[in-house]
C-alpha cells in the first residue's frame, strides 16, 4: 500500500484538491498503484477546528504516510494572529518536522501558454528550468530571532547555514542536473554575506564530484535580472531558503500562470510533500474558477519522486497538454471563453481516460 495524506487547507485548496482526487482515483485504478488516501486539517481550517495550524494528529498522519499532497494555507481571516500561530506556521513546521530540505520548483512552458507570459514569446518558448531551494534552514529558521524590547523597537533574524545543510541540497541539484542539460547555477550574495561565502565554497566542493556538470555562481540580484532578460540560459538553479522563495515566484510567472506550477519538497529518502507553487488565493476561493493544474501536476510529481512511477507522471502531463491545446481552460490562461474548475477537471479526467484505456 502507498499511503498518501491529503491536506486540502484553505482558500482554493479544497476546490483544487477535489479535482485532483478524481485524478488520483482514476490513475490508481488504471495503473494499479495501490494508493490509499486519508485526509486531515491544516492551516486556517485546523485553527478553526482546534486552535493549532498544524495539530499533532495531522503531523503524525504526515509522518506515517509515504507522501503528502497539500493544497494551500492562509487567508485574510488569520492575518492578525501572531506569527507562530498563523496558518503559514503549519507549512514551516511540517517542512522541518519531515526534514524536507530540498524544494524542487520547476518552471516549464507549455506551448499553449506562450501567449500568457508577460515576456515576449521568443524569450520563453520551450523554457524548462528548475529551482532547487533549500527549505529547512537559512533565515527562515535561524536563531536568534524575534522582537526586542529596547528604547527603540528592534527586530532580528539570522541567516545561518552549516556546510552539511549546503552540501546535501547541492547534491540534490547536481544529481537532478545530470538527468537534464547538465548545468547548475548557484545563487548567493557572496559579495556581502559570510553565509553566502560558505555557500559558494561548499557548492564548489560538491561540483568536483560532478565533472560533467557546468557550474556557475551568480549573485541573487543579477540572477533576478537574468531571469527576465534571458531565462532560457538556466537549467538547474540552487539557492538558500529566502532567495529561493523570491526567485521561484519570479520564474513561475515566466510561464504565464502560477496556476500551472507544481512543487516537491523532499527529504533524503525521497519522502515528500507536494504542493502547488501558488497560494490559497482567497479572493477567488469558492467561485469554481481556479486552475486545478498546479495541484494535479503536484500529484504527478508525487507519483514520480515518491513512488518512482514516471509513466503515470507522463500520462498526466500528456493529458494536461491535450486539455490546454483544446482550449478548455480556466480564466488565468484562457484566450477567449474560460471554463470553470470542475469543467476543466472533467476535461482532464476524460482525456486521461482516453489516454490510459
Ligand atoms: C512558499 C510560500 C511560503 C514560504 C510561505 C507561505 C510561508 O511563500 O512556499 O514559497 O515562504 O516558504
Ligand atoms: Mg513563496
Amino acid at each position: 500500500m502507498n499511503k498518501i495524506l491529503l491536506l486540502a487547507g484553505d482558500g482554493i485548496g479544497p476546490e483544487i484538491m477535489a479535482q485532483t482526487q478524481r485524478v488520483i482515483t482514476l490513475v490508481n485504478e488504471r495503473f494499479n498503484m495501490g494508493l490509499e488516501c486519508e485526509s486531515a486539517l491544516i492551516g486556517g481550517a485546523a485553527i478553526e477546528d482546534g486552535g493549532e495550524p498544524l495539530p499533532d494528529s495531522t503531523l503524525n498522519l504526515a509522518k506515517a504516510a509515504d507522501a503528502v499532497l497539500l493544497g494551500a494555507v492562509g487567508g485574510p481571516k488569520w492575518d492578525d494572529i501572531a506569527l507562530d500561530k498563523r496558518p503559514e506556521k503549519a507549512l514551516l513546521k511540517i517542512r522541518r518536522e519531515l526534514g524536507l530540505f530540498a524544494n524542487l520548483r520547476p518552471a516549464m512552458m507549455f506551448p499553449e501558454l506562450v501567449h500568457a507570459s508577460s515576456l515576449k514569446p521568443e524569450y520563453v518558448e520551450n523554457l524548462d528550468m528548475l529551482t532547487v531551494r533549500e527549505l529547512t534552514g537559512g533565515i527562515y529558521y535561524g536563531e536568534p530571532r524575534g522582537h526586542y524590547q529596547t528604547p527603540v523597537r528592534k527586530s532580528m533574524n539570522t541567516m545561518v547555514y552549516s556546510e552539511e545543510e549546503i552540501r546535501r541540497v547541492a547534491i540534490v541539484a547536481f544529481d537532478l542536473a545530470m538527468n537534464r542539460r547538465k548545468r547548475v547555477c548557484s545563487v548567493d550574495k557572496a559579495n556581502v554575506l559570510e553565509v553566502s561565502q560558505l555557500w559558494r565554497e561548499v557548492v564548489s566542493e560538491v561540483a568536483k564530484d560532478y565533472p560533467k556538470i557546468e557550474l556557475c555562481h551568480m549573485y541573487v540580484d543579477n540572477a533576478a535580472m537574468q531571469l527576465v532578460k534571458d531565462p532560457k540560459q538556466f537549467d538547474v538553479l540552487v539557492m538558500g531558503n529566502l532567495f529561493g522563495d523570491i526567485i521561484s515566484d519570479c520564474s513561475a510567472m515566466l510561464t504565464g500562470s502560477i496556476g500551472m506550477l507544481p512543487s516537491a519538497s523532499l527529504n533524503q529518502y525521497n519522502k515528500g510533500l507536494f504542493e502547488p507553487v501558488h497560494g490559497s488565493a482567497p479572493d477567488i476561493a469558492g467561485k469554481n474558477c481556479v486552475n486545478p493544474c498546479a495541484m494535479v501536476l503536484s500529484f504527478a510529481m508525487l507519483c514520480e519522486y515518491s513512488f518512482g512511477q514516471k509513466p503515470v507522471a507522463h500520462a498526466i502531463h500528456r493529458a494536461l497538454s491535450q486539455v490546454l491545446a483544446s482550449g478548455q481552460v480556466t480564466a488565468d490562461i484562457a484566450k477567449g471563453q474560460a471554463v470553470s474548475t470542475t469543467v476543466m477537471g472533467d476535461a482532464i479526467i476524460q482525456t486521461l481516460k482516453e489516454l490510459t484505456s
